[in-house]
């Protein structure tokens, strides 16, 4: 059997760092999430009679299917495994994943990479699965950040009044805000340290237990104003996490630096569009590019104003709200 899912990554407004269980993605803190749209992982799933092994290919910028490398490959198998023990099943599995956007252009694609192989492995052994035991299973394996990618729209994960090992929940739907996210990119590199062992690293941080308490109120605000379609509200509450969880990881031991002298000159027009009236405010997950987040209006202006500061700037991806995995008929092999 044979099935094939997409699925699109997330950016987080209140972020994911610190892991209770690195291995099973069990995190220290609540977190909320926007769902992106048009950058998407398309995952083909088939079973293989009689294979001793799993088989991992990624599509390459030919978009000709190869096999992965190591590192990506070791990823895929771990997460079978998970899979595997939830559908009771010792076969061995055909995975291929294809990308829309560049792989190594800066845009995480773990979140919707592992979102849609659940999503597509659900399907492809017969099973069908509700929204709570996707996200269950896209956490299986090991990045947090997938549970939240199996549902569209405004996330939070894990969900209000469940332990640290809920599933992620809708607040609300993609259709509720249309938000913009221009994904600002100043380095495409891969990143020198790891989110997982940003996670490990992370309590080590005099300030980590600051930020804890902090963050109650400050997941409050944001839940608010999404609530409320409120971007002037939730702004500054986006920046002030964001720069708290780079604090977070500065002072670590040891240290991570993910910022780059142009991170900061992307930040710098944020805050100088906003002077000049524009409703635009940033992000940051582990990595060097800023995500700016802005109403449709403001978002061609914008994007202008970032494409206009190359060579700091790589490109700017113009992305917005999105909907949760679908399955589709066309697979990748
Ligand atoms: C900074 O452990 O989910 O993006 O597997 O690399 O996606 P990846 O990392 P994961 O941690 C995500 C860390 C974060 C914040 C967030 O998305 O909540």
């Amino acid at each position: 059997m044979k099935a094939t899912a997409e699925a699109a990554p997330n950016i987080a407004f209140i972020k994911y760092w610190g892991a209770r269980d690195l291995a099973a993605g069990v995190p220290l803190n609540p977190s909320l999430s926007m769902t992106l749209d048009r950058c998407r992982a398309r995952t083909t799933v088939e079973e293989l009679a009689g294979a001793a092994d799993d088989r991992v290919e990624l599509a390459g910028a030919d978009g000709g299917l190869a096999a992965a490398g190591d590192e990506f490959a070791a990823g895929v198998r771990r997460h079978l495994t998970a899979l595997r023990a939830w559908a009771g099943s010792d076969r061995r599995f055909r995975v291929a994943t294809r990308n829309n956007f560049p792989t190594g252009a800066g845009i995480a694609s773990s979140a919707a990479g592992f979102a849609a192989l659940a999503t597509a492995f659900v399907a492809a052994v017969g099973r069908r699965a509700e929204a709570a035991e996707l996200s269950r299973l896209a956490r299986a394996s090991g990045s947090g950040s997938a549970a939240r990618s199996v549902l569209g729209g405004f996330v939070r994960w894990p969900a209000a009044g469940g332990d640290d090992e809920a599933p992620a929940e809708q607040l609300a739907p993609a259709e509720h805000w249309p938000l913009c996210d221009l994904i600002v990119v100043v380095d495409s590199g891969e990143k020198a340290v790891s989110s997982r062992e940003g996670h490990r690293r992370a309590p080590t941080s005099p300030y980590f237990e600051r930020r804890q308490a902090a963050l109650v109120e400050r997941l409050r605000q944001a839940e608010q104003a999404v609530a409320a379609r409120d971007l002037e509200r939730l702004g500054p509450v986006l920046e002030e996490e964001a720069v708290d969880l780079h604090l977070i990881a500065m002072s670590s031991r040891p240290p991570i630096f993910y910022w780059r002298p142009e991170s900061l000159t992307v930040i710098e027009a944020v805050r100088d569009l906003r002077r000049r009236g524009l409703g635009v405010w940033f992000t940051m997950d582990a990595g060097p590019n800023v995500h700016v987040l802005c109403e449709p209006r403001d978002e061609p202006e914008a994007a202008a104003a970032f494409e206009s500061l190359r060579p700091a700037v790589e490109r700017v991806v113009r992305d917005r709200v999105g909907a949760g995995p679908v399955l589709l008929e066309e697979a990748l092999f």
